[in-house]
């Protein structure tokens, strides 16, 4: 679908199709609605009378424009916006995303809507217009690529017009448009390759798609040969990739901002399928870990969204990528392996994998000296126990930076919350013979795999995120928001680390 803008009033657009927002306290109707009602004899509010419109978030209600000649729009929706006060960009998206699947439903090949939120809900006309975009173009998202029946059903809609009648704000909206839809496409990027089946979406294969990116984006991409990894000693991946039939991959990625100084190292976990090696999982929800490689996946659809939106910072991608397989090749519990950075680790779980070869990943970008990593990974089931879907576990060195990720969690919806790595969590990996173990035993296991990323990052300004939680949705999500799709990769990371370099350069 594409977004267009258009200086025009509202009633006076031909479509199939106007949206307009309500939001649920608003007396007498405002902004979009109050004119289509008038252009309706008053029927919005005839509805609202009747308690058949109530704006309430989520709330979706279509009514037939049944010869008004006042009003252009063949159909009228009306989405709800919830309460006005406390209105965020988060509600502006799933506005948007809510029109955009009703849009679909009713398989129009268009149509038309005002900006959510930036009039009574006082959003900045950019900001509202770079969520309506995002939750939009998100909505529509279907990963269906192996099906015969195609979700949209070869349905497809073409065109989303915003209509705006303030020529003071066309510009900005137009602004806000343009990044929104970048950074909804870096996030398909990062689904497809996250939910990318492990038979296909092996680690060459990421190094390909990555390659492929860089020359179409123009970032930089560098793809290590198998040798170069040797030499580079990434022992930590080079044990897990023990047990594989394929090569590991790492991948170093770089977006140069035309005059910033600050440089942020962003790092991605890349497991392609985590059967837990060795020491392997139950076979019942193993098909999830095909997902076990979206961090990775962000790194790559956040590289993407920089360079299209020329952030203000520097940035440098790095991901380590293979399978976690057994076999008689297959590194084994009781191993004692020196990933970079010299320090030793004795393998208690190779299904304590990620943090492996996070540990090379993590060293070589912290051996760069940037002015901050960030870390994501599917790290940990414990993670998902202690937060469920609704955040992604924030883990740093770095108070600053820690304030900074929630405030863009916040902000794009792609909430974070911090757990303690106080130094007493440390002790639970303490090795008997070598220097730390990989697994710190049950309790607090989400925060004793980021003390064990920790030891690696040679006290650089750093964050992790454990995005097990987050990265693809399930049934003990509830009713998801309508930009996210049924058992789907979510994309987790990609807007959230715009909005975090975003803020990071502001600071
Ligand atoms: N990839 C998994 C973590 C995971 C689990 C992500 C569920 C998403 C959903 C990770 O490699 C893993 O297996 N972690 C183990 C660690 C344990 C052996 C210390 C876990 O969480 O059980
Ligand atoms: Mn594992
Ligand atoms: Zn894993």
């Amino acid at each position: 679908m594409e977004i267009h803008v258009e200086q025009r009033s509202l009633a006076e657009f031909a479509t199939p199709l106007l949206v307009v927002g309500l939001f649920e306290d608003a007396d007498p109707l405002g902004g979009g609605a109050a004119a289509v009602d008038e252009a309706l004899g008053g029927l919005l509010s005839r509805l609202r009378e009747s308690g058949e419109l109530r704006g309430k978030a989520g709330e979706i209600v279509v009514v037939h424009n049944s010869g008004y000649h006042a009003l252009q729009a063949e159909r009228v929706a009306v989405v709800g916006l919830g309460p006005r006060s406390g209105f965020t960009v988060e509600g502006a998206r799933r506005a948007a995303a809510a029109a955009a699947r009703k849009a679909r439903d009713l398989r129009v090949a268009s149509y038309a809507t005002a900006l959510h939120g930036a009039g009574a809900g006082g959003l900045e006309p950019e900001a509202a217009a770079e969520a309506l975009a995002e939750g939009s173009l998100l909505a529509l998202y279907a990963y269906d690529q192996f099906k015969h029946e195609r979700v949209a059903n070869g349905h497809e809609v073409a065109r989303a017009t915003v209509i705006e009648r303030d020529a003071a704000r066309l510009d900005a909206i137009r602004a806000g448009v343009a990044s929104g839809t970048v950074m909804a496409e870096a996030t398909m990027t990062a689904r497809d390759l996250a939910q990318g089946p492990a038979n296909i979406v092996n680690a060459t294969f990421l190094a390909q798609q990555a390659s492929e990116l860089a020359e179409r984006f123009g970032f930089e991409c560098e793809v290590f040969s198998l040798d170069r990894i040797r030499d580079m000693r990434f022992y930590g991946l080079l044990a897990v990739n023990q047990g594989s039939a394929n090569p590991p991959s790492f991948v170093v990625m770089r977006y140069r901002a035309p005059d910033a100084q600050r440089t942020l190292a962003v790092v991605g976990k890349g497991i392609t399928f985590d059967s837990g090696g060795i020491s392997i999982k139950p076979a019942e929800n193993m098909h999830h870990m095909r997902h076990d490689k979206s961090g990775a996946a962000a790194v790559i659809g956040f590289m993407q969204a920089a360079t299209a939106l020329k952030l203000p910072v520097n940035v440098m991608g790095v991901f380590a990528a293979t399978d976690n397989m057994p076999s008689g090749s297959a590194y084994r519990p009781g191993d004692v392996i020196q990933p970079r950075g010299g320090t030793t680790v004795e393998i208690i779980n190779t299904d304590a994998e990620g943090r492996v070869i996070l540990s090379d990943a993590l060293c070589y970008a912290a051996e760069q000296e940037p002015d901050a990593i960030v870390d994501l990974a599917t790290l940990t089931g414990a993670c998902v126990i202690a937060l469920g879907h609704h955040a992604s576990g924030l883990f740093g060195n770095d108070e600053d930076l820690i304030e900074t990720m929630l405030a863009a969690g916040n902000l794009s919806g792609e909430r974070v919350w911090p757990l303690p790595l106080w130094p007493e969590y440390d002790e639970q990996i303490k090795s008997s013979i070598a220097d730390i173990k990989n697994t710190g035993g049950r309790p607090a296991g989400a925060i004793t795999a980021a003390w064990f990323l920790a030891h690696f990052v040679k006290g650089r300004p750093w964050l992790h995120l454990d995005i097990a939680g987050t990265a693809w949705t399930e049934g003990a999500w509830g009713e998801l928001p309508p930009y996210l799709a049924k058992d789907t990769a979510t994309g987790v990371g990609v807007r959230l680390l715009v909005h975090f370099a975003r803020l990071w350069a502001a600071s």
